[in-house]
């Protein structure tokens, strides 16, 4: 059935196959070796509906004695490079064709580790899929931690998840190690991320007891060979509640004595273990400041404990209620006076946006603020702010439009996003489902976050091309309208929930509908009335030097290109300036007008998606072509309802008639 389960990974008979090979050659024989050829056979064989073999090198001489019409049947080797290649580096790989060994096509996958087969597998069988030639190819990641984040809580919840519960069966482990974990590896390997954080964010102590260290091992020992490494959130207050200390201050030896101990038992367990995440006074998680220490004394203590065997990352999202300071200048005031005291091993992990996920942010002003500290994207996968797993938002060219803007770190042109970060962390959208994501669409934002992990300065309209072509079909009467809705996707979510720059509107708790009116929470920064500061005389966040100055956080180059309501790009306007409703916008209209205009057409978007997608139903299979058209419906329904609620309720602060041509609210 095509329920999605196989995501990108289907392997479905191509045009190619006469000239695919029929024979894998592994010369080194390993874990990681293994699952290549492994997955070299099955992608072969299932492409070309023929019988592909694995021979190792003394096997083949063999066999190639015995029977010469084996011998000349086309390979693909795969070899570890004699000599290291130093522009490979430890998981580059190069593909090459051509050499040929007694009249036989070879194409040889090497690499300087066995990590880089296993990616130069991928890569091979990606240009299979997709139906092109197989080129010379060489590649290597351009940052060395590609993670995903599992926001999954020990009872099998997942925070923030619309794909079903926790992948991870905590009860059965270690016992039990689902077939599906070699899946989930697969496909994550397929796409270059080399580590999990197991657990949420909003740690229990009791991940890191003996028996959740043990399940952890299992889940570490079925995800090695396809070079992904096991992390934990950590909650930092454990040493009192597991350790029965009286204190979880950093500084003190008990409690580093502690960690210490606890970093020991987890590596004689997990040798390969990658180290901790932590959030740190956020959200009332414990914390150093509980003990008017600094992040970074908290951080290096855990780094400590690490030691060079593993890598602590350091939450910046920050804030409290509690300060009158504007929420999107909070991280940035805690952790810039910290830049050059983390230790080696910290890595200082900030949202894309200063605020938190939402349908668009401006970069985080700490990009390009912390030269001396190695600092880490985190991207959320799974649309906590964008319509779950229902509504259609590819977030690739979300990605790609933070990791591609300039921040002129130290007054440099040309310090993008992508050039200052030494990771990329993605808040996980997999779950239990059958087709893991809640949706079929959401896999293409797993699938672009991982290869946009591995290149950061990859295009997202070539991500969501390979991904549709290795999804559905490589038709191009399929491929092209698909892209182009996917690209434009996030824009409509962006036009019928947050227009203009404005953020932060959803209802409370669950996020998913809107809420502009709430204005009753116990903290102030939790109510949207907050963000968008509507009243009869207009509407906007004033981050200018007139209003909370968080413009100022970011380079002076930077913040030419929003301190002009004139000249800036309006889909930023409302996020950092408070206009009047007759401030006249771009177009020449008033900005209520523009407002009312924005809602109108991402619903009217919205809705257009299901004319799109009902022209696809002969390129597709039924199954998924009803899932996709199902999800549409709802997306369009209620993407009419942000709309009629949003304009409603801004009318109610502004008093001023529709446009001419828009129809009242429902
Ligand atoms: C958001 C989200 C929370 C999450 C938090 C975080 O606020 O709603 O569920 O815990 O981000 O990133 O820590």
């Amino acid at each position: 059935a095509e329920d999605g389960y196989e995501l990108w990974l289907r392997y479905r008979p191509v045009q190619s196959a006469v000239d695919l090979p029929q024979r894998v050659v592994l010369y080194d024989e390993s874990p990681t070796g293994r699952a290549a050829a492994s997955e070299l056979q099955r992608g072969l064989s299932a492409m070309t509906g023929r019988t592909v073999s694995i021979d190792s090198p003394v096997k083949r001489g063999i066999a190639m004695n015995e029977d010469p019409a084996e011998a000349r049947k086309k390979q693909i080797v795969l070899s570890r490079n004699a000599q290291p290649d130093p522009t490979l580096g430890a998981e580059g790989y190069h593909i090459e064709t051509g050499a040929v060994e007694n009249h036989v096509l070879v194409t040889r996958i090497s690499a300087n580790r066995d990590i880089g087969l296993l990616y130069g597998a991928f890569a091979y069988l990606r240009q299979v899929q997709t139906g092109q030639p197989v080129r010379d190819t060489t590649d290597a990641p351009r940052l060395k931690l590609r993670l995903l984040n599992h926001w999954d809580n020990l009872d099998g919840t997942v925070e923030r998840g619309y794909a079903g519960s926790s992948l991870w069966d905590w009860w059965r482990l270690p016992d039990l190690k689902s077939p599906r974990y070699v899946d989930y590896a697969r496909a994550n390997a397929s796409i270059g991320i080399n580590g999990t954080v197991l657990n949420n964010v909003n740690a229990r102590a009791e991940s890191l007891t003996s028996p959740y260290i043990v399940k952890a091992a299992a889940l570490a020992d079925t995800f090695r060979p396809y070079g992904i490494r096991v992390y934990l959130s950590v909650r930092f207050s454990a040493p009192i509640e597991l350790g029965g200390l009286k204190t979880a201050d950093p500084l003190d030896p008990a409690v580093r004595a502690w960690w210490k101990a606890k970093a020991d038992e987890i590596y004689a367990q997990i040798p390969d273990f990658g180290g901790f995440l932590v959030k740190a006074n956020s959200e009332g998680q414990p914390g150093p400041q509980d003990y008017h220490r600094t992040h970074a004394d908290g951080a290096n203590m855990l780094a400590a404990a690490l030691g060079d065997r593993g890598t602590v990352m350091w939450r910046a999202f920050v804030y409290k209620g509690e300060v009158a300071e504007d929420r999107h200048k909070q991280a940035y005031n805690e952790f810039t006076p910290l830049d050059g005291t983390f230790a080696p091993n910290v890595l200082v992990q900030v949202k894309n946006g200063a605020i938190d996920f939402q349908p668009r942010e401006p970069f985080h002003p700490l990009f390009g603020a912390m030269p001396k500290t190695p600092l880490m994207m985190e991207f959320q996968i799974t649309k906590e702010y964008l319509g779950f797993a229902t509504h259609l938002a590819y977030l690739g060219q979300y990605y790609e439009e933070t990791l591609s803007a300039d921040t002129f770190e130290r007054g440099q042109k040309g310090r993008t996003v992508a050039q200052v970060i030494s990771g990329m962390a993605g808040v996980a959208n997999i779950g239990t489902d059958r087709n893991w994501s809640g949706s079929n669409f959401d896999q293409a934002n797993w699938y672009a976050f991982g290869r946009l992990a591995w290149n950061p300065h990859a295009s997202a309209r070539d991500i969501a091309t390979e991904w549709a072509r290795m999804t559905f079909t490589t038709d191009a009467r399929f491929v092209r309208p698909v892209v182009d809705m996917m690209m434009r996707s996030r824009e409509t979510v962006a036009d019928y929930m947050t227009p203009l720059g404005l953020h932060h509107l959803m209802a409370t708790g669950h996020h998913y509908g809107p809420g502009p009116w709430v204005d009753n929470l116990s903290r102030p920064d939790w109510n949207p009335v907050y963000y968008h500061k509507a009243d009869k005389d207009g509407i906007g966040f004033d981050r200018t030097a007139k209003g909370s100055g968080a413009l100022s956080q970011y380079d002076p180059l930077a913040q030419a290109a929003w301190a002009n309501p004139q000249s800036m790009d309006e889909r930023y306007l409302l996020w950092f300036h408070h206009l009047s409703w007759d401030y006249k916008t771009r177009s020449g209209r008033p900005l209520w007008d523009e407002l009312v205009l924005t809602y109108d057409r991402g619903a009217r978007d919205a809705a257009a998606l299901q004319d799109i997608w009902a022209k696809m139903q002969p390129y597709i299979d039924a199954e998924r072509f009803e899932a996709v058209s199902a999800n549409l419906r709802i997306q369009a329904r209620e993407a009419k309802g942000w709309r009629d609620a949003s304009i409603a309720y801004f009318q109610s602060k502004s008093g001023r008639a529709l446009p001419a041509g828009v129809a009242p609210p429902d």
